[in-house]
C-alpha cells in the first residue's frame, strides 16, 4: 500500500512538474459554456472549421459564473484561478459527439507560460499534439493588440 501511495505521489509530481498538458480526457463531463460555428474567412477556419463547443472544468466555471455579469459588461475581471481549464472542442458536426480537434488552455500562473496559461491542441482520435510554440501557434492571436487581459475570449463572445 505504501509503495502504491509513493508511486501515485511520484506520478502526480511528475505530471505536475511536467511541461506538457495532459489530454483532457474529462472533456465530455466539463461544463458547457457556449457553442459556435467557424465559417470560411475566419482565421480559425484552417485549424478548427465548423461546429465547436467551449467547456470549462469546475474551477474555471465557478470563476466564470461568479463574475458573469462583469464579463458580459466587459468590465475588469480578476484572472482565472490556477487550475482553471478551458477546452474548445471542434466536433465533426452539431449532432456529432466525435471531436476532430481539441484545444486546451490550462492556467498555471507560471511566468514561463504565456499569459500564465499552458496551450495545447490535440488532433483526434490519435491525440496528436499540434503546438510547437505556444506564443506563435496560439497566444499571439489570443493576446492580439491587448496584453493586459486574461486571454480568454469566451466571456466576451456575443
Ligand atoms: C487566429 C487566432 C487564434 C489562434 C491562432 C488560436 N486561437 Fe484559440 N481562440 C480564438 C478565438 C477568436 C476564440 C473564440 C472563438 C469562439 O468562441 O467563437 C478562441 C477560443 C479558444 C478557446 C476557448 C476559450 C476562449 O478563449 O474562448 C481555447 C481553449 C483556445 N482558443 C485555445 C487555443 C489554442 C490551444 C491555440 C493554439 C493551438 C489557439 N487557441 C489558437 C483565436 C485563436
Amino acid at each position: 500500500m505504501r509503495i502504491l501511495i509513493l508511486f501515485i505521489l511520484v506520478g502526480s509530481l511528475y505530471v505536475f512538474a511536467g511541461n506538457r498538458i495532459q489530454f483532457p480526457a474529462d472533456w465530455p463531463d466539463m461544463k458547457f459554456v457556449e457553442e459556435g460555428v467557424i465559417l470560411k474567412g475566419n482565421p480559425l477556419y484552417g485549424m478548427v472549421p465548423g461546429y465547436h463547443v467551449t467547456l470549462m472544468n469546475d474551477k474555471a466555471w465557478k470563476h466564470f459564473k461568479k463574475h458573469f455579469r462583469d464579463f458580459k459588461m466587459k468590465k475588469e475581471v480578476p484572472p482565472f484561478p490556477v487550475g482553471s481549464k478551458v477546452v474548445f472542442v471542434n466536433l465533426k458536426g452539431k449532432h456529432s459527439k466525435t471531436p476532430r480537434i481539441i484545444l486546451v488552455m490550462l492556467k498555471t500562473g507560471k511566468p514561463g507560460d504565456v499569459g500564465g496559461w499552458k496551450w495545447e491542441g490535440f488532433v483526434m482520435p490519435e491525440k496528436r499534439r499540434i503546438v510547437k510554440n505556444p506564443l506563435k501557434d496560439c497566444a499571439n492571436c489570443h493576446y492580439k493588440g491587448k496584453r493586459d487581459w486574461d486571454g480568454i475570449f469566451v466571456p466576451h463572445a456575443k
